[in-house]
């Protein structure tokens, strides 16, 4: 039987790279996304729903109309994350920390829950979680991210020892700066501030890693692939890097 695929923002940026490396496997991919232009733009391989993930009602509807769909689930990727708040922690705002942690962490959460069960029931499963090297590493002026990222690890870890004697698997997958619309804005704004060119910004964060390069957003789609596939059965409550050996740290 074909895997059966639920993937949170994955219309756009790395989701969308992750629903094609699924579906390009054969598999059932249920995507949902807040960009509904996005989700028009899926070819039919793909299944995507409009649902911005920081609406709890919306989100358990998807996840639990999907999987009624599906018959089941076999693997979730948690995907949705938004930047968050950039600045001094005196000036951060309540409000905006929260949208980052509903976004980041709490959409995990949500559908962790709705599909626990099913998994249960079915005695088998993967679940990966998307943190960030943010999660890794201590990154002055963007705490609210920082911590976010942070959460999804023991988030994942503590997962994976509640599910893990039920057969379900849950990892954290951590990327570097992935090549790509977002981080191109960031480097242009930073590029802007500073006087210098976008390739300029650009080296110096490649810089940071042993690599010298920002990730492809393939190389985190492969990652996922893997670790829902056999050859990962017995790889559970690990937080992974994929960011060519951050050396020093840039945010992303
Ligand atoms: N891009 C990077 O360099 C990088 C680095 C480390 C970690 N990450 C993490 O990878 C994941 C994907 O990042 P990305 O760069 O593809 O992001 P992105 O900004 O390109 O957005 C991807 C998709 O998320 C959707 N989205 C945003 N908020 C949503 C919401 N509330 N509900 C539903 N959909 C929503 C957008 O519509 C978009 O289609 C995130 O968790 C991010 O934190 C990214």
């Amino acid at each position: 039987m074909s895997k059966r695929v639920l993937i949170t923002a994955g219309a756009g940026g790395i989701g969308r790279v992750i629903a094609a490396g699924y579906a390009a496997q054969g598999a059932t991919v249920c995507v949902c996304d807040q960009d509904a232009a996005a989700i028009a733009a899926l070819d039919d391989t793909i299944k995507g729903a409009c649902v911005d993930v920081t609406d709890e009602t919306a989100l358990d509807a998807w996840l639990h109309a999907s999987m009624d769909a599906m018959g089941g689930c076999d693997v979730l990727i948690n995907n949705a994350g938004i930047a968050g708040q950039a600045g001094q922690i005196e000036d951060l705002d309540l409000a905006q920390w929260k949208g980052c942690l509903a976004v980041n962490l709490d959409a995990q959460m949500i559908a962790c829950r709705a599909i626990a069960p099913v998994m249960k029931r079915q005695r088998a499963g993967v679940i990966t979680n998307i943190s960030s090297t943010s999660g890794l590493f201590g990154v002055p002026f963007r705490a609210p991210y920082a911590a976010a990222k942070w959460a999804v690890i023991g988030f994942t870890k503590t997962i994976a020892t509640e599910l893990g004697p039920h057969g379900i698997r849950c990892n954290a997958i951590c990327p570097g700066a992935v090549k790509g619309a977002r981080i191109d804005r960031v480097l242009s704004a930073e590029a802007g501030a500073r006087g210098v060119t976008a390739d300029d910004v650009y080296t110096d964060y490649a810089s940071g890693s042993s690599l010298r390069r920002f990730a492809e957003p393939q190389e985190i789609a492969d990652l996922c692939v893997y670790l829902s596939s056999d050859g990962a059965k017995f790889i559970s409550g690990q937080v992974i890097a994929v960011d060519g050996n951050t050396e020093t740290y840039h945010s992303a």
